[in-house]
């Protein structure tokens, strides 16, 4: 196909602009460059679920998302942001062909959002050969910081590895050297029981038995807290999510687990999305993760109290990462000065990004592709009548080691 040396543009649809349009249009990117408006607004696909057991996480994330850029006049490097998102559900097939509308149809510049491991590694070759850059805003899988990296995903969330890997030692030290571990058989499951278990055995401990439950509908739950029960363990630990934490958590209250087996989980499973449903079953819980509501900084003590202003209950986890999704876009466009003719000029602009975060200090490491941050230990409590995950300690910065060494 014949383009435009200047813009890049494919000539025919030059040739569709009439006159003053047609070069505003092919000097866009170097108008922009300048902060002049004549490119026109940015566009950005969102990709997350809207239906399903993770539907909750999808709307955290995209109100919050919203909020940021709100907050920035929904403007960034001198043009205008345009979100247009999309329901994925829980399906890597039907997130292609929503990541391929965005890109061919709509003719984005760039997409942000993706919740599930399963969708990120099924969409990831798509993003590869189309050029487009995605920016993940949750789905932690590890492998797109290690061997199915890609220049085109970077993430404003989390390695699966990330939470997990300071927990297990600190687990070993803290509550039981023995451990029965249950997640639900997907990427996203086998990446949390593995980082765990590496720091939790190279501590000394040892693991009694693994559950792998189904993905993405558990189904009953009672076969799997029966054998958690026959193993008579004296600590397990879980990663559980959305509709799937609250069903298992509820369990194992009324099987009468809570409070006689601690439980140590992946924050996620007991994150401040899922604490109303579940209840005094949760109460106790300890768990790892990047964030947590009572975090006692300035930026979050914003956050917290804007969100809840804004959407009427408490911010979450995967709301805080929705809003360093928005930051880290417009970071980007400020670095590129708005031109997004060129996907390697932002694809180098990525690895200086940084900024405090709700969740503390936030910055993109180069190599993972994702941020480098702290993880704190949570356990939930009875905060003046709800419950809460209140901070008992900052276990420090954390980088993806970048390959499966440690799990
Ligand atoms: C994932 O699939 O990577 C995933 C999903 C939900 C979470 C965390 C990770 O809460």
């Amino acid at each position: 196909m014949t383009t435009n040396k200047v813009s890049g543009v494919p000539r025919r649809e030059l040739l569709k602009l009439s006159g003053a349009a047609a070069t505003a249009y092919a000097a866009g990117p170097l108008l922009s460059a300048c902060g002049g408006a004549a490119a026109g607004p940015v566009k950005a696909g969102v990709l997350l679920p809207y239906s399903g057991i993770y539907a909750v996480l999808g709307e955290s994330i995209t109100e919050a998302m919203k909020m940021y850029l709100d907050e920035i006049g929904n403007e960034a490097g001198g043009r205008k942001i345009e979100l247009i998102t999309e329901d994925t559900e829980m399906t890597p097939d039907v997130a292609q062909q929503k990541a391929r509308k965005l890109i061919e149809q709509d003719e984005v510049d760039l997409v942000a959002g993706i919740v599930s491991t399963g969708v990120l590694y099924g969409t990831r070759d798509y993003f590869d050969a189309s050029k487009k850059l995605l920016i993940c805003a949750n789905a932690g899988g590890n492998k797109i910081s290690r061997d199915m990296k890609t220049p085109y995903i970077w993430r404003a969330s989390f390695t699966n590895w990330q939470p997990n890997w300071p927990l297990g030692s600190w687990a070993y030290e803290n509550v039981a050297q023995k451990v029965f571990m249950s997640a639900p058989d997907y990427g996203a499951g086998h990446n949390m029981v593995d980082a765990f278990a590496n720091s939790f055995q190279a501590a000394g401990g040892e693991i009694l038995g693994t559950q792998f439950t189904p993905f993405p509908a558990m189904g009953d739950p009672a076969p799997f807290i029966t054998e958690i029960q026959g193993a008579d363990p004296p600590m397990v630990f879980c990663f559980y999510s959305g509709g799937a934490a609250v069903t298992f958590v509820k369990a194992y209250g009324e099987f009468g687990l809570s409070g006689n087996i601690p439980l140590v989980c992946a924050g996620f499973t007991v994150e401040e999305d899922v604490l109303p449903a579940q209840g005094e079953a949760a109460l106790g819980a300890q768990s790892g993760l990047h964030w947590a509501l009572l975090l006692d900084n300035a930026v979050n003590k914003k956050f917290t109290a804007g969100y809840k202003e804004r959407a009427g209950k408490d911010a979450n986890v995967f709301a805080v990462q929705g809003y360093d999704t928005g930051r880290v876009v417009a970071e980007l466009l400020n670095a590129v000065q708005g031109d997004t003719s060129d996907v390697n000029k932002m694809i180098d602009v990525m690895p200086g990004i940084s900024f405090d975060s709700p969740r503390g200090p936030f910055q993109l490491d180069a190599k993972s592709q994702n941020p480098t941050q702290h993880i704190y230990v949570r356990r939930v409590e009875d905060v003046g009548g709800a419950l809460h995950n209140v901070v008992i300690e900052d276990l420090g910065a954390f980088t993806d080691p970048g390959d499966d060494s440690l799990g």
